[in-house]
């Protein structure tokens, strides 16, 4: 019996009618752009939510979790921006949001238990709202886990319970990954059409190793730094003339930032997301002809680009990623929103104790909190586990 199961049992008192999971991600390339109409390269993550579910007969949404804490109980109709209060927002908000867009969905009680680090920037809020949104769109008979397209549709919902309930103002990637990844695959998801290619992600045959390393150092996107990135983005885009920084080709990047010579703020913002969405482009052709040093290089860039024009880096990101380059990684850089959260690096297979030895005296150097490591692998999105 899994741990959530036995949760929902002790708790509610009854059996679920099936327990759903959702992944958390880890981005490969392609950050802060998704805001910006352009293109994402995320992997689900093994680690998983899971929701165990039953349907009720009344509009009250209950949840409890195996971490702790009580149980939220909230009627659907009281759902509002900012209501409930707590992780609680991020499941109700998906019931809210589907209902909102004409889904006939009604109560349920609801156990999550979850493998997916929190506020370690592995997109654990998203696997939470893709967990309850799986397990919504089954027992409710919705069918919207039947195929790419409905999963698409169930991947927007999901954003927009995080953009209006709990009002993070994030893009769609990590929805969309924990919905539309398939195992042993990246997505390459274009953010304005919302087209998905899957990218076979093999990095074992090369004898390398995707390390993550939770810097533990605290992220939140909810601290105002991430949506004044947003509203930078958005105020040159106006400066520039176009819906969005996606519609700056690269081959006119010069221009464009002529244009913003006047204002360093746009000016640093538009150089990272333009580049940024071509080195996403790059690092897809490396990866397809197995140009993994270039992958490598590409990673690195992204970081520099994410630290000196994004400002979105911090301390313990950069040291991770300068240690992992040091001790032989092919490149590394910080991954999702930044602020804190976790680095990546791309390691040969038999690098990886002493480049995580390096990174664990670099932080007692620096008097950091020690650093957690994991290897990632390409793993499916959302489905019913029992
Ligand atoms: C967070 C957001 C995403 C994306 C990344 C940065 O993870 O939730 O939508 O903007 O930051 O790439």
């Amino acid at each position: 019996m899994s741990a959530v199961t036995d949760h929902f049992r002790t708790v509610f008192g009854e059996e679920p009618e099936g327990v759903w999971e959702s992944p958390g991600r880890v981005n490969l390339i392609g950050e802060h752009t998704d805001y910006n109409d352009g293109l994402v390269l995320p992997i689900a993550l093994p680690q998983r939510t899971y929701a165990a579910a039953r349907r009720r007969a009344d509009g009250i949404l209950r949840l409890s979790s195996t971490a702790g804490g009580d149980v939220t109980e909230i009627a659907l109709h009281d759902v509002a921006p900012g209501v409930p209060e707590g992780w609680g927002r991020y499941a109700a908000g998906v019931l809210w949001a589907l209902r909102e867009a004409g889904y006939l969905v009604g109560g349920l009680d609801v156990a999550i238990d979850s493998t997916v680090p929190i506020g370690a920037g592995l997109s654990s809020s998203a696997a939470l709202e893709g967990a309850v949104a799986a397990a919504a769109s089954d027992l409710f008979g919705l069918g919207l886990l039947a195929d790419d397209e409905t999963r698409t549709t169930l991947a927007a919902l999901c954003q927009k319970a995080e953009n209006v309930i709990a009002q993070a103002p994030t893009g769609g990637m990590d929805q969309s990954a924990s919905l539309r990844c398939t195992a042993g695959h990246a997505i390459l998801l274009d953010c304005r059409s919302g087209h998905v290619s899957q990218i076979p992600f093999e990095i074992e045959r090369h004898g390398l190793v995707l390390l993550v390393i939770d810097t533990r150092a605290e992220h939140t996107l909810g601290d105002g730094q991430y949506g004044n990135r947003r509203a930078a983005c958005e105020r040159a885009a106006k400066e520039l003339g176009v819906a969005s920084l996606r519609d700056i080709p690269y081959s006119h990047l010069a221009d464009a930032l002529h244009k913003l010579e006047h204002d360093p703020e746009l000016f640093t913002r538009t150089q990272h997301v333009v580049t940024e969405i071509q080195r996403v482009r790059d690092t897809v052709e490396a990866l397809e002809q197995g140009e993994l040093a270039e992958v490598g290089l590409l990673f690195t860039s992204s970081h520099l680009s994410l630290r000196d024009d994004f400002d979105v880096s911090c301390e313990e990101l950069d040291v991770a990623v300068d240690t992992a380059i040091a001790a032989g990684a092919l490149g590394a850089r910080m991954t999702g929103g930044g602020f804190g959260g976790s680095a990546i690096a791309l390691v040969p297979e038999r690098l990886v104790p002493s480049v995580e030895m390096a990174i664990y005296s670099a932080y007692e150097h620096h008097k950091f909190t020690k650093p957690l490591f994991f290897r990632a692998a390409a793993a499916g999105g959302a489905r019913r586990t029992e």
